[in-house]
């Protein structure tokens, strides 16, 4: 098959990406196209305003959504170290036992997932002129074809700028006429056009309130900004999507609710969105990362995956700070004395904006200005689920409750 690998940010994913993507395939020189979000771009280490997994659900949600026939997502970046560099990103995806493997994920037949593949590398006009700069361009051109779109509009010399990639690295280079809109990730952001995404992305954007004034992670520092997206690659491997996409939206609420009550937004960031890490383990394994920290405190199966994720994420993200680590461990049942970034994670976990469970929205409006009343307001409703199901109530959740005066 001839195979074209579409790299990028998808910060957001938007109508100019799926134009590349439709027209690369009308052009006729590709069989299929495979997305690629990035994971640690080279040059956007760290600067894209969302973590990984909520762009790569994004773009795969909104694909399968449309149904666009024979264009699908990789996840083959959260597998590589460090940056993700295209030459790297490359090697991974055309080796033939992943790329065998995930075609047929996909629904291509055995026989024409095991041929012997052409890879082609898309990209715009714009950023062919830049190629040479790249990491190891000669490499990249060993494994692909470089396939630019043609852009209206763009200056850039495309005959100019092939002639001196093939005189300096050899290689090969197609173009394709780039039919349909033109728009930036970033421009979309910036001047609010979210017009410009398709239906699945929009609905995709509200389901998790992304890219809204109070989730920008404004005010986050670089070091707790760049902890928070590493331990969103790390979590892709121990939750699948609607958990990891919850235990982030927790992270990024609990930092906007630190700042509307003072406390730290750093650690309210990184304890909001590690919270539910340990929560798909093995119950044993659970169990057992549970005594470690806090002994034999929590039996019940529900329970074990707070404290258990409190040993997880000393042991696995190297994290030491103590109020960070108890804002994991008693997320689920509250606790006497709890610190008003405990409350905030414990809050968080309940109404962050993809939760549906029962209406919010009082509760959400409370939570904007008195942290104990919207606590009031969670608990109350906690332990009527409770009681509905005959659930004893954790003596630490009474402990919570006397606190708040229930
Ligand atoms: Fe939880
Ligand atoms: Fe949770």
């Amino acid at each position: 098959m001839r195979i074209g690998i579409y790299g990028g940010s998808f910060d957001p994913f938007h109508n100019g990406h799926l134009a590349m993507i439709r027209s690369a395939l009308k052009s006729g020189i590709v069989d299929c196209v495979i997305t690629v979000p990035s994971v640690c771009n080279s040059f956007k280490r760290y600067t894209s305003i969302l973590p990984a997994p909520y762009r790569y659900y994004m773009v795969r949600d909104c694909i399968d959504t449309l149904g666009i026939k024979n264009v699908y997502t990789s996840d083959v970046e959260f597998g590589i170290e460090g940056v993700s560099y295209t030459v790297l990103t490359l090697k991974a995806l055309t080796e033939p036992g992943y790329i065998k493997a995930f075609l047929e994920g996909n629904g291509v037949k055995s026989k024409k997932a095991s041929e012997d593949h052409k890879f082609y590398w898309l990209m715009g006009s714009d950023t062919l002129a830049t190629f040479e700069t790249w990491y190891k361009p000669g490499e990249i051109l060993d494994m692909a074809t470089l396939l630019v779109a043609a852009r209206p509009g763009d200056d850039t010399d495309i005959e100019v700028c092939s002639r001196s990639i093939r005189k300096n690295l050899g290689g090969d280079i197609e173009v394709f006429r780039l039919d349909g809109v033109e728009c930036s990730s970033s421009g979309i952001v910036r001047d609010d056009r979210f017009d410009m995404c398709p239906e699945p992305v929009l609905d995709f954007i509200k389901t998790h309130d992304l890219y809204s004034e109070n989730t920008r992670l404004e005010g986050i520092s670089d070091e707790a900004k760049k902890q928070f997206f590493d331990y969103s690659v790390l979590m892709y491997k121990y939750l699948g999507e609607k958990r990891l996409l919850h235990t982030l939206n927790v992270g990024i609420l609990s930092a906007h609710l630190a700042e509307v009550f003072g406390a730290d937004k750093d650690k309210a960031l990184i304890a909001g969105a590690i919270h539910d890490c340990a929560k798909e383990l093995d119950i044993d394994e659970q169990r057992r990362l549970a005594r470690e920290y806090s002994g034999d405190v929590f039996t019940d199966k529900k329970l074990l995956h707070s404290p258990g994720g409190a040993t997880f994420a000393r042991d696995k993200m190297g994290i030491e700070d103590k109020e960070i680590l108890d804002a994991v461990c008693y997320h689920t049942t509250g606790r006497g004395n709890m610190s008003v970034l405990e409350k905030i994670v414990y809050l968080a976990d309940k109404i962050e904006p993809s939760r549906t469970y029962t209406d919010l929205t009082d509760i959400r409006i409370a939570a904007e200005s008195d942290l104990d009343q919207a606590m009031r307001m969670t608990v109350s409703s906690v332990r009527d689920k409770f009681i509905k199901q005959g659930r004893d109530i954790h003596p630490m959740t009474l402990d919570l409750m006397r606190d708040l005066g229930m």
